[in-house]
């Protein structure tokens, strides 16, 4: 299926943007791009966008002459099914969005376009995802590989944009891409943060009026933990971390690991690496958060 958006701002500026929900069409659409010489850059998302996303249409808009959006909530990746069930699906939203964003294709497929059988492929990236979403959530990353490897393969784009709110996750795609030998270069994009702190989220949408205000201790918490740096132990900053924000009314963490960037792995002194993140996952009720911060 192929659809036409055609956005007129003003009278001088037409925006053309098509929407495709087969891979064939696309694939047709973005041959003669190709044929032409065209860059294309890829933006994975399962929708309900918000400007943290449209960041990184902005990124890839910038650095390519094409932009293909992928909108797709894959299943294989949600381990807890009344996630998945809840998870909010707003295409037509995010397709005006995309349009405004200067998108050139979007990509909505079904889930028979995207798993006519079911993918049986398991990926091993251990030790980057034995860790905390892999340890939390199981069979998550594999589902992100399955869902990935195929947009990408899909697609072949010259460059794919991911946002580092979900740094394991981009860790977890860049060796995928290493160990399919797939020709995309990984283009990670900063956290989008509202005026308060709370990183954006299509997740945020689900907190109530008082969830939403409690949210952003998250990332204040992270923040104001990263002057005990040069003063505390990593184990003293950790533990001081976990117990501001289990302190918060129907805040739970999940975990709150400070790990070596490269291999994800805790870090029990600031001097065994140079560079070093704290990931946290908290609970505000039921909605599940993450979010992270360089240390070093
Ligand atoms: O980060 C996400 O939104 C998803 O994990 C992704 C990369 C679009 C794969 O479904």
């Amino acid at each position: 299926m192929r659809i036409l958006f055609v956005e007129k701002a003003f009278s001088a500026n037409t925006i053309i943007m098509e929407v495709f929900s087969t891979i064939t069409a696309l694939q047709a659409a973005l041959a003669e791009q190709k044929a032409a010489g065209k860059q294309v850059g890829l933006v994975p998302t399962m929708g309900a966008l918000h400007a943290g996303h449209l960041s990184l249409v902005q990124h890839c808009v910038a650095e390519n002459d094409v932009t293909v959006v992928s909108v797709f909530v894959n299943p294989t990746q949600f381990n807890d099914k009344n996630d998945l069930l809840h998870y909010p699906r707003t295409l037509d939203k995010d397709v005006a969005l995309l349009t405004k964003a200067g998108c050139t294709y979007v990509f909505a497929p079904s889930e028979e376009e995207m798993y006519p059988e079911p993918d049986t492929r398991q990926f091993d990236f251990s030790p980057l995802d034995n860790v905390m979403e892999g340890q939390f959530r199981p069979g998550h990353f594999n589902g992100v590989a399955q869902i990935v490897s195929k947009l990408f393969m899909a697609v072949i784009p010259d460059r794919a944009y991911f946002g580092e709110k979900d740094f394991q996750q981009v860790a977890i795609i860049r060796r995928m891409t290493q160990q399919l030998q797939l020709p995309v270069i990984l283009v990670p994009c900063p956290i989008v943060r509202e005026s308060d702190g709370l990183a954006l989220s299509s997740r945020n949408a689900r907190l109530t009026t008082k969830q939403r205000n409690n949210a952003p201790i998250i990332a204040q918490t992270l923040f104001e933990s990263r002057k005990f740096v040069s003063d505390w132990s990593v184990a003293d900053v950790q533990k001081w971390v976990v117990e501001t924000l289990n302190a918060v009314d129907d805040m739970r963490v999940e975990y709150f690991d400070i790990v070596d960037g490269d291999t994800l792995q805790t870090i029990h002194d600031w001097n065994e690496c140079d560079f070093v993140v704290g990931c946290i996952a908290v609970f505000c009720g039921d909605v599940r958060l993450i979010d992270n911060l360089r240390y070093l």
